[in-house]
């Protein structure tokens, strides 16, 4: 059995029994990067932007909602269209009140890139509890070194922030590290700047706001063999129609339940494939996780396949360097895969998982230890033997979306009842979560 129980502040979602096997066709929410990218680049650009297939949930309607507050028109968000009706030439107004990014990362840290370069604008930009702790100095660094007026909290590293736009100069900022949200945050400064700005990473991260900036018409050049790119500016955006493909990071909850739970076979449609995402693949595959890869196509310049998953003999591994960008969301899910694999799983290089919605390393060594897993955690990333039964027990998401939904995959193979507390924070990526998870299980 599978329960959600609400009072007014909090949902504790209860699994009681495990469920036989998994079993049908399951169709995910629309991708959270690209849904914030098309809403942002629609909120810029001269003309109509229709998306269809946007994420519904909380932190895309946190980038409408600041968006509308600086002149862009969105209609009333649903999946099959939204059209958005741009500002014209990047030049957003200046907004009444303080614009609240809510949970999200992304919209908080790509939008400083659109406001940094709004010449003589005020901002200020405030999140929820998680977001107001997670570091902004990586954006905000290179948006200074361009010429921008950034002020907040903690000596102008935290939220809220104030930020008096200006006209900024291009700049090669080398990265320390490979983010999508600074290179992006870089992109759309440089878009509103007149010249050349290039970022370049240590390794390539997602790479949807490339693909997208170009499909809207700005100048891009970019250079793979040393992960740099380019962007032109002044560039003016034109509206586009975006097609959402399923999110990756999203299917990947499917992935592992259907690997780790008895007699099961599950088929994802629509899945996202973009390369700089498709990590969670290759280590799923890494464990001897039977994955099929079905109708690979193209829909709106992303590739996009269906995913089949059967259960599996699941084996440990160790997942480190590179591949690490490429699947950085899916750590605290691939921890639960490998308490169910085994022999023993490493992850190393992965520092940057304390600085997401949670401190992800030491929140899912600290619950799944709760639920008897041998794990160990470390500075950058953690051990786990698997191979021995997880027990079910009071758990907490820590308010953090992807701690919650990968708890509740351990729990489904759990002996014994597992509550999640705080599991409403599941909204923010996957409203629709618990509904799929009760169609597929079968008792
Ligand atoms: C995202 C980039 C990643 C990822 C986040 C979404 C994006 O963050 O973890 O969920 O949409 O650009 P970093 O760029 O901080 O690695």
């Amino acid at each position: 059995m599978i329960n959600l129980t609400q009072n007014d502040r909090q949902t504790q979602l209860i699994i009681t029994t495990n469920p036989q096997s998994l079993q049908g066709n399951i169709s995910i929410p629309g991708d959270k990067s690209i849904s914030h990218r098309a809403l942002m680049l629609g909120a810029i650009a001269s003309g109509k932007t229709i998306i269809e297939g946007l994420l519904l949930g909380e932190d895309p309607r946190s980038t409408a909602k600041c968006f509308e507050a600086m002149g862009a028109k969105v209609s009333s968000l649903n999946s099959e269209r939204v059209v958005v009706t741009g500002v014209g030439e990047g030049l957003l107004q200046e907004p009444m009140d303080i614009l609240d990014a809510g949970n999200s990362g992304t919209t908080m840290r790509l939008m400083l890139g659109l406001l940094a370069s709004q010449p003589d604008k005020f901002f200020s930009v405030t999140g929820d509890g998680s977001l107001r702790t997670r570091p902004m100095s990586r954006v905000i660094k290179p948006l200074q070194e361009m010429g921008a007026l950034i002020y907040g909290r903690n000596r102008h590293q935290n939220a809220p922030l104030a930020v008096v736009g200006q006209n900024l100069k291009p700049i090669h900022y080398h990265s320390p590290m490979a983010s999508a949200q600074v290179k992006s945050c870089i992109l759309l400064a440089g878009l509103m700047t007149e010249g050349k700005t290039t970022v370049t990473e240590p390794a390539l991260s997602r790479d949807h706001s490339e693909r997208m900036l170009q499909a809207f018409g700005a100048n891009l050049e970019i250079d793979p063999e040393t992960n740099s790119v380019t962007i032109e500016g002044k560039a003016k955006l034109q509206g586009q129609k975006v097609i959402v493909p399923g999110d990756i990071s999203s299917a990947a909850f499917w992935l592992v339940a259907g690997a780790i739970t008895p007699d099961s076979e599950l088929t994802i449609t629509n899945v996202g494939i973009n390369p700089t995402r498709t990590g969670i693949l290759e280590a799923l595959q890494m464990m001897n996780a039977d994955i099929t890869i079905i109708s690979e196509r193209e829909a709106a310049g992303e590739p996009v396949a269906d995913l089949k998953v059967k259960t599996s003999n699941l084996t440990g591994c160790t997942i480190e360097g590179a591949i690490i960008p490429r699947l950085i969301d899916e750590i605290p899910i691939l921890a639960v895969a490998a308490c169910f694999a085994e022999g023993i799983t490493t992850i190393k290089d992965a520092a940057e998982l304390r600085v997401k919605e949670s401190d992800r390393l030491a929140v899912m060594a600290t619950e799944l230890g709760k639920m008897e897993a041998k794990i160990t955690e470390f500075a950058d990333g953690m051990e786990i033997i698997g191979g021995s039964p997880l027990k079910g027990i009071e758990t907490d998401s820590y308010t953090d979306h992807r701690i919650a939904m990968s708890l509740a995959i351990a729990a489904l193979n759990a002996q014994g009842e597992t509550k999640i507390d705080r599991a409403e924070a599941i909204s923010i990526s996957y409203p629709t979560f618990t509904d799929t998870l009760k169609n597929i299980s079968k008792f």
